[in-house]
């Protein structure tokens, strides 16, 4: 789903939320593991009204795990309960209730002790586009159920989903915005895949990751690419970056009349690649 984020849209997307946040005990936050500064909402305090929240680092099957648990404990420093989770095969979902349940337990334990029979946790799943907003509801839910999104002329009834007994879920997410101004920013979104190639250059997309990655996962990189061990890779020298690129280029066939690399379709592939995890896992963002 592409989105044009302008003003009005986010004043929309904004009203919607805090709409819901009315319905709900707790929010769950939807970032991607490997770039959760990048995945987040910059307004996202202010949007949620200091609801109870708890954040799912998703996608964590992609990440590099070392530098997610660097995460875990950034968040955990902020005063947030943050853990990984991969709601395409599901590892580490059925946690979710039990850790909303931890997040809540002085309110379900004032209820307690005012007689009060405790209801169940209601809970809404917010994030940016693509971060599995739907894959994890449906994951929760256990059951494919149609996320339709809004549809002119489509009047939709709020629908809660029973979540392991303990949570109602509302069935459509909040879907907010990422942070547009920092380029890096948009960036980091569109090398996981999370905005579209168009919207940025592709080669420059590519130029990026290729400078991030031999800078961090030189090894795996080569090793997916075979290039050779002892290649310059000095993330500072656009002459270094370019040259592997043409190498991953001339690796992949991708050639014009001449000899001469075809950019544009070696970055296309590249990030292909880089998206289904060939290369391994990797993040592209540590928070020290
Ligand atoms: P959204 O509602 O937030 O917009 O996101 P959605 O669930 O549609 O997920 C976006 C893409 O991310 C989907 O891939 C989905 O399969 C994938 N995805 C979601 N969670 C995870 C995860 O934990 N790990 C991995 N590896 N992928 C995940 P897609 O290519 O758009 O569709 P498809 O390949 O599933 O058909």
């Amino acid at each position: 789903m592409t989105i044009q984020w302008f003003p009005g849209h986010m004043t929309r997307a904004r009203r919607q939320i805090q709409d819901k946040l009315k319905l709900i005990d707790v929010v769950i936050e939807l970032i991607d593991a490997r770039l959760p500064l990048s995945s987040r909402n910059p307004m996202i305090d202010e949007i949620l009204l200091g609801k109870p929240r708890l954040i799912i680092m998703n996608k964590a099957d992609l990440a590099d795990p070392e530098v997610t648990k660097q995460w875990q404990d950034y968040f955990k420093a902020e005063g947030q309960v943050a853990f990984p989770v991969d709601a395409y095969t599901g590892t580490g979902v059925k946690d979710i209730p039990n850790q909303l349940k931890i997040l809540l337990k002085e309110k379900i334990d004032r209820q307690i002790s005012k007689g009060i029979n405790p209801r169940a946790i209601r809970a809404l799943i917010v994030g940016i586009p693509n971060v599995g907003k739907s894959t994890l509801i449906n994951r929760l839910a256990g059951r494919n159920i149609a996320i339709t999104g809004d549809r002119p002329g489509v009047t939709k009834g709020q629908q809660w989903i029973r979540v392991g007994g303990v949570i109602e879920l509302l069935d459509t997410p909040g879907i907010l915005w990422p942070k547009f101004e920092d380029q890096n920013v948009g960036y980091r979104l569109a090398v996981t895949g999370a905005i579209k190639e168009e919207i940025l250059n592709v080669e420059d997309i590519a130029f990026f990751a290729v400078k991030y990655l031999t800078s961090y996962y030189w090894e795996s990189f080569q090793e997916r690419f075979e290039l050779p061990v002892d290649m310059p890779h000095n993330p500072d020298e656009t002459d270094d970056v370019v040259a592997i690129m043409e190498a991953v280029g001339r690796k992949r066939g991708c050639l014009m009349s001449g000899g001469r690399v075809d950019l544009e379709k070696s970055s296309k592939l590249l990030l292909r690649e880089l998206r289904a995890g060939k290369m391994g896992r990797f993040s592209m963002e540590a928070p020290y």
